[in-house]
């Protein structure tokens, strides 16, 4: 299973930093699951450069632009050479400061160029009776693959994560039954924009208040690849609990 920390802008220190990476790395020897943590962007270099364990690093968000006189930007190239190999590119939380599906598909552009796995993340603010979500799931699919080679679109990790589970608890979060539907669906969607076979193998993750009491149960959603985990990635105790209950 894939386990992506997203520490948001949860960890606003060193010291707890330092503990999250030490305990990820102890729990990544132990299991198979694979553990890539997204610390806010100023810890990223300060770990992931010296960083010779099994846990990789991600951006939390890459710059639109293709860096040069843009104040406060953080490239995707930068990303890569402080030594993160993955990118959440479109999480809800960017798209909710403004990234428009178009900027989002640039993005996405930047980190493949830079060579960062990018981790689109889609899902509907709302579920409605008529299944209006599932267009708009597959419209947000569609539009960031759209200028992409077909190589590129195999690259892409698809992170589904509605809106109306996010930042809750485990009983708000997303039914086994309901997750297994979506996956199939965003691989449909795959399907018809990767070339030949290759929607099976494309990776897709859920994110949206996983936790330790219900991890399990979603990760016996057969083709779920793995997760996308926020509030719970950044309590030790929790985390630990969730990653042990994927071994
Ligand atoms: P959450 O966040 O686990 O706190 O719901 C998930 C996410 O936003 O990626």
């Amino acid at each position: 299973m894939l386990v992506v920390a997203n520490w948001k802008a949860y960890v606003e220190n060193l010291e707890k930093a330092e503990r999250l990476v030490a305990l990820s790395k102890r729990l990544s020897r132990a299991a198979d699951n694979l553990i890539v943590l997204a610390p806010p962007a100023p810890f990223l270099g300060t770990f992931a450069l010296k960083n010779k364990s099994k846990v990789a690093f991600s951006a939390q968000d890459v710059s639109k632009t293709p860096g040069g006189a843009v104040t406060g930007e953080a490239t995707a190239q930068t990303y890569l050479s402080a030594g993160a190999s993955y990118a959440i590119v479109g999480h809800s939380e960017r798209r909710a400061a403004g990234d428009t599906d178009a900027v989002v598909a640039e993005k996405l552009a930047h980190a493949l160029a830079a060579d960062l796995t990018p981790i689109l993340c889609v899902g509907e603010r709302e579920r409605d009776h008529d299944g209006r979500y599932l267009a708009f799931v597959r419209e947000e699919i569609a539009t960031a693959l759209a200028a992409l080679t077909p190589k590129e679109r195999m690259r892409v990790i698809v992170a589904y994560e509605p809106l109306w589970a996010i930042g809750k608890t485990a009983e708000s979060a997303i039914s086994p039954d309901d997750l297994a539907e979506m996956v199939l669906y965003v691989r449909k969607v795959l399907s018809e924009l990767l070339p030949g076979k290759n929607a099976s193998r494309a990776l897709v993750l859920y994110g949206g208040s996983v936790e330790p009491e219900n991890v399990r149960d979603l990760a016996r959603v057969a083709s779920v690849d793995g997760f996308l985990i926020g509030h719970a990635s950044v309590d030790e105790p929790m985390f630990a609990s969730l990653v042990k209950e994927l071994s």
